[in-house]
C-alpha cells in the first residue's frame, strides 16, 4: 500500500538516497556531487508549513519525494515555490510521480502560495508530461544553462499559478 505523508527527519537518510542517486545518474537535477547528510538537514530546515516536504511509503520503505522549496528569499517572492520530484529508479512508472505530485500541489494550496515553478531538463518529456497534466503551462526555455555529463543542455521553465 502507498502512503503519501509529510516528511519527518527519519526520512532525510531515504530522501537523500534517492537524490543522490539522481545526481549521479540523471540530468534532471544539476547538482553533480551527493549531498552530504549536513547539507541534506539544512535543506529540510529550510521548509516547513509553507514550503513541504511530502515522501511516498511503501510497505515501510520511502520510494519518492516531492518538495516546494522557496523561489528566492528575496521577500516579494514569498509566494512563489518551486518544485522538485523524485521516485527511486525501480519504483519510476507505476502512478507513485503523480500521486506525489498531485499531492504537494494540493499542499502548497493549503499554504497559500500563488504559484509554482518547475525548472525541467530539455529531453526529460516524461516530466514535462507530467506537470503539464497536473496544470503547469511551458513559458520559456533557458538555452545551454547547464553542463553534465559533458554536455550543454537547456532548461524548460514551466509555471502553474493557483485559482
Ligand atoms: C519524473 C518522475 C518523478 C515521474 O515519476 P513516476 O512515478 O516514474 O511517474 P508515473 O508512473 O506517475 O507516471 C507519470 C506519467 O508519466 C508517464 N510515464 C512514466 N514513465 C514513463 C516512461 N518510462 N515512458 C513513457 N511514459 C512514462 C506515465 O504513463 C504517466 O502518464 P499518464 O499520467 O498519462 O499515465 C520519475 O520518473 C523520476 O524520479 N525521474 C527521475 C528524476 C526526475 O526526472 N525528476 C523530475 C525533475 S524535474
Amino acid at each position: 500500500m502507498l502512503t503519501i505523508r509529510q516528511a519527518t527527519l527519519n526520512d532525510l537518510d531515504a530522501i537523500t538516497e534517492i537524490y543522490n542517486d539522481a545526481i549521479l545518474k540523471t540530468v534532471a537535477t544539476f547538482d553533480t556531487e551527493p549531498k552530504t547528510l549536513e547539507e541534506q538537514k539544512s535543506w529540510f530546515a529550510s521548509h516547513g508549513p509553507k514550503y513541504p516536504i511530502l515522501v511516498a511509503e511503501q510497505d515501510g520503505t520511502i520510494v519518492g519525494w516531492a518538495s516546494l522549496s522557496m523561489w528566492s528569499d528575496r521577500c516579494a517572492y514569498s509566494d512563489t515555490a518551486e518544485i522538485s520530484l523524485y521516485v527511486e529508479e525501480t519504483h519510476r512508472g507505476k502512478g507513485i510521480g503523480k500521486k506525489l505530485l498531485e499531492a504537494i500541489l494540493q499542499e502548497g494550496k493549503k499554504a497559500g502560495l500563488h504559484t509554482v515553478i518547475a525548472r525541467i531538463t530539455a529531453g526529460n518529456d516524461i516530466s514535462i508530461r507530467l506537470a503539464q497534466s497536473a496544470g503547469f503551462e511551458h513559458i520559456g526555455v533557458m538555452k545551454e544553462v547547464g553542463r553534465k555529463f559533458g554536455k550543454l543542455l537547456d532548461v524548460h521553465l514551466l509555471q502553474k499559478i493557483y485559482d
